[in-house]
């Protein structure tokens, strides 16, 4: 029985109030990501049929023999605390994995698993930045780099990529804002949102400007690496003289549709995995042990169901974009990786359905939302208000029925 009069109401709602939370929290939004996938679920609650086209997350399930692992793993008992660093293992896994497909020579000292590549990328970013400290993150960036920043008291420099570069840093871009100062580097290729991937030739340009800066760690997030439509993923910890610098931040979620398990990980000098270590230890341990031994059946053996939901989503990527490029108004470039379209919507701005003026990005995510009954994110929430992201990680069914109706309400716009 709920014991709450209503009388009481008004008093919890004041004490709630009054919780003084601590400073840093100010520093700290709800993702535009989760707030619109939460909004997605409301009108949904209402009976509205909503296409979720706000969140990254594969819509296939888990491989069977990833599965099996862990159904074992259970069996045999795999039921106690593990080392925060991570079961041995499975770090030896992940060194063979890094070799065999990115030809990167790690000792299992040099890797620290986590519960997802989010508490690496935190770990990482708390274990470097002081306040104060100058972070450099190229723009469009996944949301999370500038919030852990932000908790960490850096300050981020934004380096802003235009469509015209398919999105991505150039050398001569990262010159003119790269100095003595700066303490860290932070990008993601495949890139979430853009879906831009850096070739080797880009990531050379980029390395030789990084050689003449020896206090820049660079954080390579390359969670999105298996998810590549180009063929081969390169990583910038392939350069010797940057190596020691690097820090490789990958993990289990998109690659082998394991986005609930949790488990990341993080490649990188030793005392930057110590450093994680201690951090870790104080948070939350060791990551889950079912899912450990379930990640290194994953890793250790054949990448086939990879790689044909890979495929599943090239031919996602191809009708999403295809569609895109024949709706008047639009800009997109074409994505190389990674399950999302970032298209520059920004010739609406200023036009009207009769009922609703698109003033800026979230307006017209709004729009979409509200007439097309389709959820998006607007692209200010990955540093770029021109763009709106649209996940394709779902059914071509749906894509289909979401393409037509963004089409049907964006043309209603004069
Ligand atoms: C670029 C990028 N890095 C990291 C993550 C987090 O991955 P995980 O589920 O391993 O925490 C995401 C998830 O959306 C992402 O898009």
């Amino acid at each position: 029985m709920n014991n709450t009069s209503d009388l009481d109401l008004p008093v919890l709602t004041q004490q709630r109030q009054e919780m003084q939370l601590a400073q840093r929290l100010n520093r700290v939004a709800e993702p535009q990501t989760i707030r619109m996938a939460k909004l997605g679920r409301e009108l949904k609650a209402k009976g509205i049929n909503i296409i979720d086209l706000s969140l990254g997350e594969p819509d296939f399930r888990t491989p069977d023999h990833i599965c099996d692992a862990a159904v074992k793993a259970m069996e045999e008992g795999y039921f106690k605390y593990t080392p925060v660093m991570g079961m041995p293992e499975l770090r030896e896994a992940i060194c063979q994995k890094l070799k065999r497909d990115n030809g990167l020579e790690y000792t299992p000292e040099e890797i620290i698993v986590s519960t997802g590549a989010k508490q690496s990328l935190a770990n990482v970013i708390l274990s470097i930045v002081d306040p104060g400290d100058e972070v450099i993150i190229p723009t469009p960036y996944w949301v999370t780099y500038s919030a852990l920043v932000e908790l960490a008291e850096g300050k981020v420099t934004y380096i802003p990529c235009g469509i015209e570069d398919d999105f991505k840093l150039t050398a001569d871009r990262l010159e003119k804002e790269i100095s003595d100062k700066t303490r860290m580097f932070i990008f993601s290729s495949p890139c979430n949102p853009t879906g831009s991937v850096y070739s080797h030739e880009e990531l050379v340009a980029l390395a030789e400007v990084f050689k003449r800066y020896p206090n820049v760690v660079i954080v390579s997030d390359e969670i999105y690496e298996y998810i590549n439509y180009n063929g081969k993923h390169e990583s910038i910890a392939q350069f010797p003289e940057l190596k020691d610098r690097t820090v490789v931040i990958n993990g289990m979620s998109k690659g082998f549709a394991m986005t609930g398990w949790r488990l990341g990980y993080l490649a990188g000098p030793k005392a930057i995995v110590q450093a994680c270590e201690k951090l870790q230890g104080q948070f939350t341990s060791g990551a889950n042990s079912i899912t450990q031994r379930a990640s290194i059946a994953a890793l250790t053996s054949d990448l086939g169901p990879t790689f044909k939901m890979t495929e599943a989503f090239r031919e996602r990527r191809d009708f999403v974009i295809d569609a895109l490029r024949n709706m008047p108004g639009v800009k997109i470039n074409n994505p190389e990786g990674a399950f999302y379209a970032f298209p520059n919507i920004s010739s609406f701005f200023g036009k009207t359905d009769g009922n609703t003026t698109i003033i800026d990005d979230e307006a017209l995510s709004m729009y979409l939302l509200h007439n097309a009954h389709v959820s998006t994110v607007n692209g200010g929430a990955f540093g770029n208000p021109d763009c709106i992201r649209i996940s394709f990680a779902t059914s071509m069914d749906k894509l289909k029925e979401a393409m037509q109706r963004i089409s049907d309400a964006l043309a209603k716009l004069q």
